[in-house]
């Protein structure tokens, strides 16, 4: 049985309900205590700030004692490789990984560990489950299901691991996913959704997710300024007046103020953006209680 948390591929629907059950119940306060006292190691190959303290705060929470290994002063600098890295502080003693990666599936070289759990916080142009999964925490406690609602992904496509794992999980789970994106930045095989326009995004979303233009990940200086994105394919006042009533603003963060979307809504009666990153904690402490359950065991008090 596999203990670490890559995608949420592999996870039934059963499974993720199962996971959004226990993110539940941290939430109301539920104590939870592992059969083994446990040592984690936080390795950050990119810049976070939601991720990284998110993990930590549910590490802490859980009891686990927290390694936040500095990539820039560790031997990565000399040329150790990822699994070197990772084989010498599980003789140290540490049994589990929190790693955000800049190569797509970086975990591919060391998931044939099994003694071990590595949790996904992000790979390239990849998977980000832990943020999958405090999305489908903040939709279903807002609308308790995910069947038959129609959930919008805008922005830069094609270089989110966030609308990929967003994508694949949401359609599994009953709801009909969408996209806006700039023609540049749609994603070629075009698998979990179609593509629509700004009015009829507007008019029949649910849940209206907008992402991060990802400049770090292109090859090439965007053709838009600030404002002419924001104009064509940013949540503008306007068009926030014309969402349904009981339509919800996501964003993954961290934003763009007046790119993505208008800075005065960011915080706006609509928005979920901070009750994302609040939810973050509870979901990936339900992640790490999965990961570890099968390897020490442990249960709710
Ligand atoms: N949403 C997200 O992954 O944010 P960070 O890059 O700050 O972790």
């Amino acid at each position: 049985m596999t203990h670490h948390l890559l995608t949420l591929k592999p996870f039934t629907t059963r499974e993720i309900h199962q996971l959004l059950e226990d993110a539940k119940r941290f939430k109301a306060k539920e104590m939870y205590q592992f059969h083994e006292k446990l040592y984690v190691a936080n390795l950050f190959f990119e810049p976070s700030t939601r991720t990284r303290n998110s993990f930590q705060m549910a590490e802490k929470k859980l009891g686990i004692e927290v390694f936040n290994v500095e990539v820039e002063t560790s031997s990565v600098q000399k040329g150790e490789t990822l699994y070197d890295t990772v084989r010498t502080l599980e003789a140290i003693g540490v049994k589990g990984f929190v790693i955000r990666h800049f190569k797509d599936n970086y975990f591919k070289e060391i998931e044939h560990m099994n003694q071990i759990a590595i949790f996904n916080a992000g790979d390239g142009c990849g998977h980000h489950p832990s943020q999958s999964l405090l999305d489908l925490f903040t939709i279903y406690e807002e609308f308790h299901t995910f069947e038959g609602l129609t959930v919008t992904i805008a922005g830069d496509i094609r270089h989110s691991r966030v609308a990929r794992s967003n994508a694949e999980i949401l359609t599994r789970l009953g709801a009909k996913v969408q996209f806006i994106s700039p023609d540049a930045w749609k994603d070629e095989m075009n698998i979990y959704g179609t593509y629509v326009t700004m009015d009829e995004a507007i008019q029949t979303s649910d849940v209206f997710m907008l992402l991060r233009i990802q400049h770090e990940r292109h090859d090439t200086k965007m053709s838009f300024t600030k404002e002419s994105y924001h104009r064509a394919f940013g949540l503008t006042v306007e068009r926030e007046k014309q969402l349904k009533p009981n339509c919800i603003i996501m964003h993954p963060a961290p934003i763009n103020r007046d790119v993505e979307i208008a800075d005065c809504l960011v915080e706006c009666e609509r928005s979920r953006i901070f009750k994302q990153i609040e939810n973050g904690v509870y979901a990936r402490m339900a992640m790490l209680k999965w990961g570890f359950e099968a390897i020490v065991g442990g249960e709710w008090k």
